[in-house]
Formats: structure tokens, sequence, C-alpha cells
């Protein structure tokens, strides 16, 4: 691959906005797309190539928008398809893509298709959704638990039948089995490629289709109290059947028809199951989303065997993908504490594959304590106290040390993190050594060197003798970049290989990089360090 053949997600950045937080401009504690606007040239100084919006069209916001009730129309918080065309001709103009996010898997029970759905047996849209009679000794029709706990199964007292619901009750499944059903859905994508946007990242793909017969799900053995109801069963029918492929094949060419467009999918399963995603006979999703590290156990070891496994199960052709952190799960810097959190974002932005930042987490914000009389998520209030609640990692961006972090005029829809006085953007740019200049370093040099955004990669032998550091390769045409990450507390002795003797240090996670000595390197704690080869090596 050359920097000319690669297509811009391949070499490019991708950083998530929860567009509820970022930057709200009307005062009513939400952020909106205007604020989202203003705030463009923050993330062109970051150095990031595209963004990827939460869902912002038109939603009672059970689910805070994954709750779609017009695909068609942005919601009036968020606000007007001018603004949304507004928004998109800015970020262009700035070389900045745009993805949205697609939630075809389910409507939002206000959506026209599901009133219709819902108003008789044999309104022509009733089977635009998964209706089933009652098991034949009553209750729901089989043993399927919602992924916020309860059965997946709602009753219809209109209509006596049950409906399914993989998530609230107010998110009604589609029923992808039916033609008129994907055309329609189809038609939402061709509708906003039509308008501009460069790609969806789209929710929740693997669950589009579901068992023919709708068998009960096998327990799942591994279930203790306090993981959350959905882990009862293991979703073997609900989930990930074979005939979902063909969507994702049919959704990419859609994609394919308006150039060089980019589908994500959002897809939690193991490797092996996630690379079908990317196609077999023809092609799938351009990046199943990887999600390996964020449940990685944090040693070095480990992530190297993971990702090893990872890069040897991609299909031929197959572009990786790393994710340290998204709107559903806890912030890295929460789970790490800082120091590796920087170590984190030097291995996210070192990888090879395209890396998505989570908005946020180039500030390091860590866990934020939402009081319970504040909690907005529906997953907290269905299943209060098992840390499950994803409002923490969805608290407004502190940009300055205003009131109200420069978020919003009015009252936020969520606290401030804890410490967003000293933790703000505007803080943290004017220190050299704050995580958000690392990030801006880490997305200069990831520019700067082909061998970083496009090269090959290989993890380093040899390193049995420093435990805790992980190590690899990149390479691209006469490049050679070296990354070593300490990932433990305690300082760690590297042999160098030798094509990376004297190597020149290009950046450290602490405020500088100790030069390394001909055969070796010391790695202070929680440090990580790239290393280019020197001409003369
Ligand atoms: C996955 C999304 O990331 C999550 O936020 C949402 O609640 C569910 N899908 C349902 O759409």
């Amino acid at each position: 691959m050359t920097a000319a053949s690669a297509a811009w997600w391949q070499r490019g950045v991708v950083y998530q906005i929860y567009p509820r937080s970022f930057q709200d401009s009307t005062g009513d504690g939400i952020g909106d797309l205007r604020g989202i606007e203003r705030r463009l040239d923050y993330l062109t100084e970051l150095g990031v190539d595209a963004i990827w919006i939460s869902p912002i069209c038109r939603s009672p916001m059970a689910d805070f928008g994954y709750d779609v009730a017009d695909y068609c129309d942005i919601d009036p918080r968020f606000g007007t398809l001018s603004d949304f065309d507004s928004l998109l001709t800015a970020a262009h103009a700035r070389d900045l893509r745009v993805v949205l996010d697609f939630v075809p898997n389910h409507t939002s029970s206000e959506h026209p298709w599901f009133i219709e759905s819902r108003s008789s047996r044999d309104n022509p849209r009733r089977d635009w959704y998964v209706w089933h009679d009652a098991a034949p000794g009553g209750g729901p029709p089989n043993n399927w638990i919602s992924d916020f706990g309860g059965s997946s199964w709602e009753w219809d007292e209109a209509t006596g039948q049950y409906y399914l619901h993989a998530f609230l009750k107010e998110q009604p499944d589609l029923n992808w089995r039916n033609p008129a059903v994907r055309d329609a859905m189809y038609e939402v994508l061709r509708f906003w490629f039509a308008r501009g946007v460069d790609g969806f990242r789209i929710d929740v793909l693997w669950h589009l289709v579901k068992a023919e017969g709708f068998p009960d799900n096998p327990p799942n053995p591994a279930y203790r109290a306090g993981m959350g109801e959905m882990h009862r069963v293991q979703q073997l029918h609900s989930t990930d059947q074979p005939e979902v492929h063909a969507i994702a094949s049919e959704m990419r060419r859609i994609a394919d028809a308006y150039g060089e467009r980019l589908l994500i999918g959002e897809i939690y399963l193991p490797i092996e199951r996630l690379m079908h995603y990317y196609g077999r006979d023809t092609a799938g999703v351009h990046l199943p989303f990887n999600f390996q590290l964020i449940d990685a156990p944090w040693n070095a070891r480990g992530l190297a065997a993971m990702i090893a496994e990872y890069e040897a199960a991609l299909p031929p052709g197959a572009w990786p993908n790393w994710v340290l952190g998204n709107h559903d799960r806890p912030r890295i810097a929460a789970k790490l504490g800082e120091a590796q959190a920087r170590v984190a974002a030097m291995l996210l932005l070192t990888l090879r594959g395209t890396p998505t930042i989570y908005y946020g987490d180039e500030l390091g914000i860590g866990h934020v304590e939402i009081p319970p009389a504040q909690v907005q998520d529906p997953r907290e209030l269905r299943e209060p106290g098992l840390g499950l609640g994803r409002d923490p990692v969805r608290t407004p961006m502190p940009w300055d040390a205003t009131p109200n972090a420069g978020f919003t005029t009015g009252a936020p829809w969520l606290p401030l993190s804890a410490d967003w006085a000293d933790r703000n953007v505007a803080r943290l740019r004017k220190e050299p050594g704050s995580m958000l200049s690392l990030h801006r370093r880490l997305l200069a040099l990831r520019r700067a060197h082909p061998a970083l955004s496009i090269g090959d990669m290989a993890l380093l032998d040899g390193v049995e003798a420093a435990p805790d550091v992980l190590a690899y390769e990149r390479r691209h045409g006469d490049e050679r970049l070296l990354v070593a990450l300490n990932l433990g507390s305690a300082p760690q002795e590297l042999a160098l290989p030798a094509w990376a003797r004297h190597a020149r240090p290009l950046l450290s996670t602490l405020e500088s990089a100790a030069a390394p000595s001909a055969e070796r390197i010391v790695l202070r704690p929680d440090e990580g360090i790239v290393l280019a080869r020197t001409s003369a090596a």
C-alpha cells in the first residue's frame, strides 16, 4: 500500500462525538450540531481525520437517539437538516469526514412504521417487526433476554401478540427477513449518502437477523449474579445469524455506489466470528469494530498474544482497526489511571489499522460519579447499582474554566467531570506534557510517518527479559520505527534488535525521551516510546 493508494479511512483517525455532550449552542444543556460546528477547529488542531457522530435523528430519546422515530430528519434538540448541511460543508472544508450512526436493528416504538404495525394483525406493516404468539402455556415465546435486562418480548394487549425488542420495549426490533424492511432501510442510507455523508457506523450489526423458529438461547454457564441479566443466556439464536452477511454486503454495495465511503459495523463477538463481517465471497463492512482492547487484561504478554491473534485472523486484504472506548464502556483512564492511559493512547495510535478516539479520552477524563438523582441512562435505571450505567462516560466535554466548562450556558444534562476546572481543553492545550498535548503529538507523528498509518507491523521477539514491555516494529518503504511500551510501574530494560541500535527517539509518553544506548533502552515506569531507525543503522 502507498499513501496514494490508501483510502482516507485507512490513513485516517476517527473521533467519536457523543452529540448531547460535546457543545451546546442554545442553552438547553444538551449539545447540538451548531455546537459541533463551532468546535471543528479544535478537531483539526487535534489532528483527526473524521468524526463519527452518535445518533442525531428524530427520536423520543428513550435510549438517547438509539430509538429513531424518523431516519431522515434531525432531532430538534440537535438542530435541523440545514444545520446538518452546514456542519457537513464546514467539516469538508477542513478535510474532515463525517460518519453518522445508522440504527437498523430497531426503531423507536413511536416510529410511524411501528404505530402502523401494532395497529392490527392485518396491517400491511405488521410483518415489518417481529411479532409472535405467546408460548403454548402462556408467557413470552422464548427465553431471550433484553440487553438491558428482562424478557426481550413485550405483550401487546390490543393485538394479543408479543413483539421482540433486543433493547428497551421502546425499541422494537425490525424484521430484516422482510424485503420491504430492507428496501426502506437502504433508502435511508441513500438519503444520507446523497447528502454527502462519508460513512456510517452501523449499530449492533450482528443483531439484525434472528434464528428461524426463535429457539431458546442456551444458558450461560459463566453467568454470575451482578453481571447484568442479559448474560444469563448465550445469545446464540438471537444474534450473529449467517443471513446477516448478505445484508452487510448489500449495504456495502450501496456505499460503494457513492465512491469512497466507509461502513463500520458495531459487533461484539470473538475474533473468529468478527472476521466474517469483512465479507467472504462478497465484501462486507470495511471495518467491523474491533473492541478487543476494551476488554483485554492490561499486561504485555496478553496484549501481544491478542494483537497477534487478531492480525493472523484478518482475511486477505482486510484492514484492521482499534478502539479503546466508546459511549457504552468505561473510560480508559478510569480503568487504567492516567499514566497507563497515556501508554494506551500511544498503543492505539501506533498499532496497524484505523483508530477511533472517544471524545474526552484525549483529556484523560476518568471515572465520573453520577449522583443517583441525576442518573439518565435507561440501562442504569433498569439494573441499578451493577456498574453497568453509561452516564459516567457521557458527561459534557470540558472546554475551559468558565461556568459549566464552556459546554453550555444552561444546566448541563449530566454533571461535569469533577476535575473539569483543571482538566479542560483550554488548560491542557497550554501544557506541553498534558494528555491533550500527547494526543496532538501522537496524531502529528502518525501523519508525518506513513509507517505508522499504512505501514506493516511485526511484534518484536526476544522481549522475554522485559516482561512488562509490549514492543513492535512499524515499517514502510525505507522507514522503520520501533514502538516500545512499558505497561508496568517498574523500569524495564529492553535489548534492541540490530536495526534499532542507535535509533532516534521521536516521542515518549513522558516529558522527554531518553536516547537509547547502542544495544538497549531503559523504559521508565509507565513509559512508551517511538524510535526511528537512523540512516546509519
Ligand atoms: C449499541 C449502542 O452503542 C448503545 O448505546 C445502544 O443503547 C444500543 N446499541 C441499542 O441501540
